[in-house]
């Protein structure tokens, strides 16, 4: 048995309220929060509590949780812990583990595998091919809201990411899916391309995280509704990512995490099968798309989180 998927993640941020009503305008359910109000979760539609809110004193992503079939994977990152010298602490279904590269800690639980509804499979017309005779396209008529199905990558700057990479593919069992040399490795711990992205950073920040809709009308459709009375959280889409081949549209949170809904993401059923491909240029960083916005890369407060003297916008 094995890793199974990012089961959750915790975000620290300066202003807990205005973070949590972004993210529920964003789709997401709010499901609980502490007796101080403090610590605030939110659910997806397929993944349950899979977001936590909390206060901090600058935007920072404090934990990530790892899904594990049983306990004996639990075991086995133990001895792979030992072998790479890296301190964790095991108790009973979970293992607590830091990363001091990328300043991320990593809770591997034993937790049940989220299944998926399958989505519906929409007809496109195409030349010479008309599939949706005689009736509008499905995309269009639709007006619920755009609900992410489950939290499926982050995104972290790492001080070291080839250090970063040793210890979540050597220690804790991640695949290396891709890589960008000198930039930037997707690592899986699932069938998806990718749930955490190492990128080369001069300091430890979250770039992004990434919520699965169910197709590019959704991400069209999400982004769409966010940006209708907020322009401003507009960061970059629509666009396709070479690497991952998901549709993406990033949207900015008011302490300054960007967040994408995204679709298509390439799937691996079987390892043997994908060929790990080192991806050099702007394919690196996507295939289509509006041009690239120099901040997507470098956010307009790196300079204010190196110094720490990071305010909310
Ligand atoms: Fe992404």
């Amino acid at each position: 048995m094995s890793l199974h998927g990012l089961t959750s993640i915790t975000l620290g941020v300066p202003d807990v309220e205005a973070v949590c009503g972004y993210y529920e305008e964003f789709g997401l359910t709010p499901s609980g929060r502490s007796a101080d109000g403090q610590r605030r979760r939110f659910s997806t539609l397929d993944g349950g509590e899979q977001l936590a809110v909390t206060q901090a004193p600058q935007r920072r992503l404090l934990e990530i949780g790892v899904g594990a079939d049983d306990p004996d994977d639990l075991d086995r990152i133990e001895s792979s812990l030992a072998r790479i010298g890296a301190e964790f602490r095991r108790s009973g279904e979970e293992l607590v583990v830091h990363d001091p590269y990328s300043a991320l800690r990593v809770s591997i639980t034993v937790a049940p595998r989220i299944v998926q509804s399958p989505a519906k499979a929409e007809p496109m017309n195409g030349p010479g091919r008309p599939d949706r005779a005689n009736v509008r396209a499905p995309g269009i008529e639709r007006t619920n809201k755009v609900r992410p199905r489950r939290l499926g990558h982050v995104v972290v700057g790492s001080l070291d990411q080839e250090a970063s990479q040793e210890f979540f593919t050597r220690g804790l069992g991640f695949k290396v899916t891709d890589r960008v040399p000198s930039l930037a490795s997707f690592l899986r711990c699932s069938t998806d391309h990718h749930n955490l992205l190492l990128q080369r950073a001069p300091v430890n920040f979250l770039h992004h995280t990434a919520w699965e809709v169910d197709d590019v009308d959704e991400v069209g459709r999400g982004a769409h509704a966010m940006l209708e009375e907020h322009p401003e959280r507009h960061v970059w889409g629509l666009g396709r990512h070479h690497v991952g081949s998901n549709f993406f549209w990033y949207l900015k949170d008011p302490a300054g995490n960007f967040s994408e809904y995204y679709a298509d993401l390439d799937c691996i059923l079987d390892d043997q099968l994908w060929k790990p491909a080192v991806v050099e240029g702007a394919r690196g960083i996507y295939n289509w798309g509006p041009p690239l916005p120099p901040s997507f890369i470098e956010p307009d407060d790196l300079a204010a989180l190196m110094t720490g003297a990071h305010a909310p916008r």
